[in-house]
């Protein structure tokens, strides 16, 4: 079987195209380089002994998808192309729109065009909002989402709902992610974020190689146990995983399925900066800053609908995720610049 992995020289889609050319399916690849560097997928090339099928080209550009469409005998899609800066979404909202929205569309058009009615889509924890119970099942109502870049992923949820409702051809699986972290445990592929990180996890791991000073704590005054904020943070081998099985589910005709993707267990910023610390037996120093904006105290999954009938469950505890990211990133200071 042949999968089309947008956006598969990036952090998630990397470590995917790993696990699917480990488990035998062949892999075309399409990434327009826009946060990530094609360096990524040679290391992927090392890991696993096979090429990878690359095409440099934007989901934008009909004819370039037309073409590829028309190459190779794609059955499925894996769409992780995409914006996905929360606070940079708020300041170019039309940038992340176009991307995100008009990008998938047009994919979406192709695809049916080629009769490959196939999707598996990243979508995001963020959909749930400030979620209405935790943990979180995928019955939990959407919530009010506070950023342009959250606001995509519930649109093109529904668009790719009503897509699938109104021709059953289709199969649409949309996996929420939670937090992913962590990285290959070869240390050849990780989280190589442009400027100064958002995330949490890359932000620790830069102060640990010495790029950056101190933590900043988003807040101490939550409602959760040491005040700092919740999250559940997943290995990203197996979140990557977690498609390897969606797809097994496709090839059964399921019409439409949602899964949250997590571990179920939540850490506070402050239980990760100690899990880190013991992990690299580096200090981090951190200082105690406002809330950002948007956040939320808690949230984290139950993940027992994809135990059940994708018979996923994370493998990972927290001390291979600390372990693993700073095996990437003292291995790779700089990312992937040479
Ligand atoms: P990433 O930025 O590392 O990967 C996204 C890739 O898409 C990049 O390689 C980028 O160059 C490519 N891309 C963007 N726009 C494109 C376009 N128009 N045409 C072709 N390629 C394009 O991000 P990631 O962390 O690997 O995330 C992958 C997906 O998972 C995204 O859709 C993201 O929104 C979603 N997601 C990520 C997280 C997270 O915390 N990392 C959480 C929930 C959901
Ligand atoms: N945090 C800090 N300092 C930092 C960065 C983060 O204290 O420098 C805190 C945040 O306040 C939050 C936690 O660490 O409590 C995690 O923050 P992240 O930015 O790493 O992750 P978020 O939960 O805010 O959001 C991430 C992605 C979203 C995705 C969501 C899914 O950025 O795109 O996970 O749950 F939707």
């Amino acid at each position: 079987m042949t999968i089309l992995v947008t956006g598969g020289a990036g952090y998630i889609g990397s470590h995917t195209v790993v696990e699917l050319q480990q488990a035998g399916y062949d892999v075309v690849v399409v990434d327009n380089l826009s946060n990530s560097s094609e360096v990524s997928l040679q290391r992927v090339e090392k890991i696993t002994g096979k090429p990878v099928k690359f095409y440099k080209a934007d989901i934008l550009d009909r004819e370039a998808l037309e073409d590829i469409f028309a190459k190779e005998s794609i059955q499925c899609c894996i769409h992780f192309a995409g914006l996905k800066a929360v606070g940079e979404s708020v300041q170019k909202p039309w940038e992340y729109y176009y991307n995100n929205i008009s990008g998938t569309l047009i994919l979406l058009d192709v695809m049916r065009k080629h009769n490959v009615k196939n999707m598996i889509f990243s979508s995001s924890a963020t959909v749930y909002g400030n979620p209405a119970f935790i943990p979180i099942t995928e019955e939990c109502p959407k919530g009010e989402i506070t950023n342009p870049y959250g606001q995509t992923k519930g649109m093109l949820e529904q668009i790719l709902t009503d897509m699938q409702k109104a021709d059953p051809e289709w199969n649409v699986i949309l996996l929420r992610y939670f937090n992913p972290i962590g990285a290959h445990k070869s240390g050849m592929i990780g989280e190589n974020p442009n400027g100064v990180p958002n995330n949490l996890m890359p932000y620790i791991t830069q102060v640990a190689v010495g790029k950056l000073k101190e933590l900043g704590v988003f807040g101490n005054d939550y409602d959760t146990p040491d005040g700092t904020g919740v999250r559940d943070y997943i290995h990203v081998v197996d979140l990557a995983r977690g498609h390897v099985k969606a797809i097994k589910k496709i090839e059964e005709n399921p019409g439409l399925e949602i899964y949250n993707l997590g571990t179920g267990v939540g850490y506070s910023v402050l239980d990760i900066v100690k899990n880190f610390e013991e992990a690299s037996g580096v200090k981090i120093p951190y200082v105690i800053k406002p809330r950002r904006a948007g956040d939320i105290a808690t949230c984290y999954s139950d993940a027992s609908k994809a135990k059940r009938e994708l018979g996923w469950e994370a493998e990972y505890g927290i001390k291979e995720m600390c372990e693993d990211s700073w095996r990437w990133q003292k291995q790779n200071p700089n990312g992937y610049a040479e």
